[in-house]
């Protein structure tokens, strides 16, 4: 369950990027979100994944209230939340494979089991022969 509550989100220099913003979605619940260039969609995602926080108003995910996240929780939180960015994000100092693998480390995968995951992953979209 994703629920925003009267959100809004000013940046630092004054913009207005999110202004009451209400919604929620079901567990399960497929949602586009969509708008003009500037209207606010990443800075909405930013709220749910906690690369910003609301100015105002109050996010829920998963029955958790946002703002009891303090700093230290914030990698545990985006374990979570699962985004995929359109500036991929990748690390530069490793491999495709150690890229992929780096999440499913990160949670504790037996290193067989997360080769097996990346591997699968890289050939449903072709990129095998580049994992390394
Ligand atoms: N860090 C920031 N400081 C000040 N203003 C910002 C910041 N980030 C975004 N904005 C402004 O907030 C508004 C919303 O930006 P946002 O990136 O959320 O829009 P968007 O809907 O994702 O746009 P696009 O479709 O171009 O990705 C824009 O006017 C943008 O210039
Ligand atoms: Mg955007």
């Amino acid at each position: 369950m994703i629920s925003f509550d009267n959100v809004s989100k000013r940046y630092p220099n004054g913009y207005d990027a999110l202004s009451q913003v209400n919604f929620s979605l079901k567990q399960g619940e497929m949602a586009f979100l969509t708008g003009h260039s500037g209207a606010g969609k990443s800075t909405l995602m930013k709220l749910i994944m906690l690369m910003e926080r609301p100015t105002n108003g109050r996010v829920l995910v998963g029955d958790q209230d946002l703002a009891t996240l303090g700093h230290r929780q914030i990698p545990y939180h985006r374990r979570r939340v699962g985004v995929v960015f359109q500036n991929h994000q990748l690390l530069f100092d490793r491999s495709v494979f150690d890229n992929i693998a780096l999440p499913l480390r990160i949670c504790g995968y037996d290193p067989d089991d997360a080769a097996r995951r990346v591997r699968a992953a890289l050939d449903k979209v072709g990129l095998l022969s580049k994992e390394k």
